[in-house]
């Protein structure tokens, strides 16, 4: 198995000679659609999530033709198993790291802390273990991941195969009779021999897109609509870089949360969701009058792709069947889901600055991504903060593409966007841990850090914070 891993050095730099890439007809299509494989509990103390995670190589049969593809993944299983867990609850994750590379945890969203949270700074070394161990706040109910987070390691591992999904349920959720139905977007490039491809010139500078979007590590399967005529869709987008415009023709969505789990209010007559890398979303789905096979699909994004590539396309994700569901009956959502008030007034201000750069370091010509003119530095602290102060972060792409914002330890909420001077409000309250910056604009953010320690911010199209494109900020 390591043997086959060989090729992996090329997965931070470029391949030499580019392979070529698999076709589209190798993974079959039009299984039904796979349900999330659950992280088994085997705490035996109510309010005590207790469980194994193990990264490790393995071989998996994606292609049709019984060519095996070598992935990392925790537990076995694509994606990584699904950690259920109730708002107060405490979670304790063995972590068994059994990649050649040092590796960590993150939580990605969670208010966890800071020496709990998987920064590069706590890796765990290859054949090493450790135990993550917190306890969730009341109030964090959402749809959450977790990915490795160790330095330098990162994109390649994620791209690997490691990710996995986290959602805190609320003791008293008012959506909690729609049957609820999970969605994980996470592509794959893989060469015709069936072995994960090298990163190339346009995924160092545009970040990695795979050419199979998978859903639930499935590609284009098909599902089958509950017969009730309406689900609960939690979506996670976690793609390396792949932007997603999800639509589904003649299905009306209504948009209920966010990152942090519910909206104040549902926003509804959606016909399309953007969802940028590692962003989640919940909506309710109700089935079209007149039935039918409907393909979701995600429409091309505009986003500053920069050097020669061919023009994006519009994708098929899956095929949704809503043969047997029958809209009848449906009564009308709660108006209210959840209270989010204004975090108050802001005690201190922060600028980050995204910016690309163009380096001939060594004749090598190489893309830099940089916050406030650096490149991530582990041991240097960008911001300081105190604790429980309120904060406006301002976040100004001066780059070219665009760049979707991330910050550990809390979720924000966005206030204003600018362009060009002209400000727009953000549309409704919501908790959220991304926020996408389009090339030449601000985004304001509110937030609170209510737990002491280092966090990291940074540009989650993993590429670009492998390149640099990373601060941290130190909770006092
Ligand atoms: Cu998904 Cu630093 O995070
Ligand atoms: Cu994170
Ligand atoms: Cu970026």
């Amino acid at each position: 198995m390591m043997n086959n891993m060989g090729g992996m050095a090329g997965m931070g730099g470029m391949s030499s000679a580019a392979a070529a890439l698999a076709g589209l007809d190798r993974i079959g299509t039009g299984a039904s659609l796979a349900s999330l494989v659950k992280l088994t509990n085997t705490s035996q103390e109510a309010g005590v999530f207790r469980a194994t995670l193990r990264a490790a190589p393995v071989s998996v049969g994606l292609m049709k033709d019984g060519t095996k593809t070598d992935v990392w993944a925790y537990n076995a299983t694509l994606p990584g198993p699904l950690i259920e867990v109730m708002e107060g609850d405490t979670v304790e994750i063995e972590f068994i790291n059994d990649l050649p590379q040092p590796s960590t945890i993150h939580w990605h969203g969670l208010p966890v802390p800071s020496d709990q949270d998987g920064n590069p700074h706590d890796a765990v070394v290859a054949g090493g273990r450790r135990l993550y161990r917190f306890t969730l706040p009341l109030d964090c109910a959402g749809t959450y991941w977790y990915h490795p987070h160790p330095h330098g390691f990162t994109a390649e591992q994620v791209s690997r195969g490691l990710a996995g999904l986290f959602i805190v349920r609320a003791k008293n959720d008012p959506l909690a009779s729609i049957p609820e139905r999970h969605v994980v977007f996470s592509d794959i490039k893989l060469n015709s021999d069936g072995r994960i491809a090298d990163n190339d010139m346009n995924d160092v500078m545009n970040g990695r897109e795979g050419q199979f979007v998978l859903v639930n590590a499935q590609f284009q399967p098909v599902m089958s609509f509950d017969a009730r005529g309406r689900e609960r869709w939690r979506i996670w987008n976690a793609n390396s870089a792949r932007y997603l415009r999800l639509n589904l023709p003649g299905a009306v969505f209504t948009l209920v949360g966010t990152d942090g789990g519910l909206l104040q209010s549902p926003v509804t007559g959606m016909t399309e969701l953007l969802l940028a890398p590692a962003e989640r979303v919940e909506v309710i789905v109700d089935a079209p009058a007149n039935g039918g096979i409907v393909s979701l699909v995600t429409e091309p994004v505009e986003r500053g792709k920069m050097g020669a590539f061919a023009p994006d396309q519009a994708i098929t994700l899956m095929k949704v069947d809503f043969t047997n569901a029958r809209p009848k009956g449906l009564v009308a959502l709660p108006a209210r889901l959840r209270r989010i008030d204004d975090l108050g007034p802001v005690k201190a201000q922060k600028r980050v600055v995204f910016s690309e750069s163009m380096s001939m370091a060594g004749g090598m010509h190489s893309m830099k991504f940089l916050v406030n003119g650096k490149s991530f530095d582990m041991k240097r602290v960008d911001f300081v903060s105190n604790i429980n102060e309120v904060e406006m972060w301002e976040i100004v792409n001066k780059s070219d593409m665009d760049h979707p914002f991330h910050i550990h330890g809390t979720q924000f909420q966005v206030i204003e966007s600018e362009v060009d001077g002209k400000v727009t409000k953000g549309p409704y309250r919501a908790w959220r841990d991304m926020a996408n910056v389009k090339s030449g604009e601000i985004v304001r953010l509110k937030m609170v850090q209510s737990q002491k320690g280092l966090r990291m911010f940074h540009c989650h199209i993993l590429e670009h914070e492998n390149a640099g494109m990373m601060g941290q900020v130190k909770v006092v």
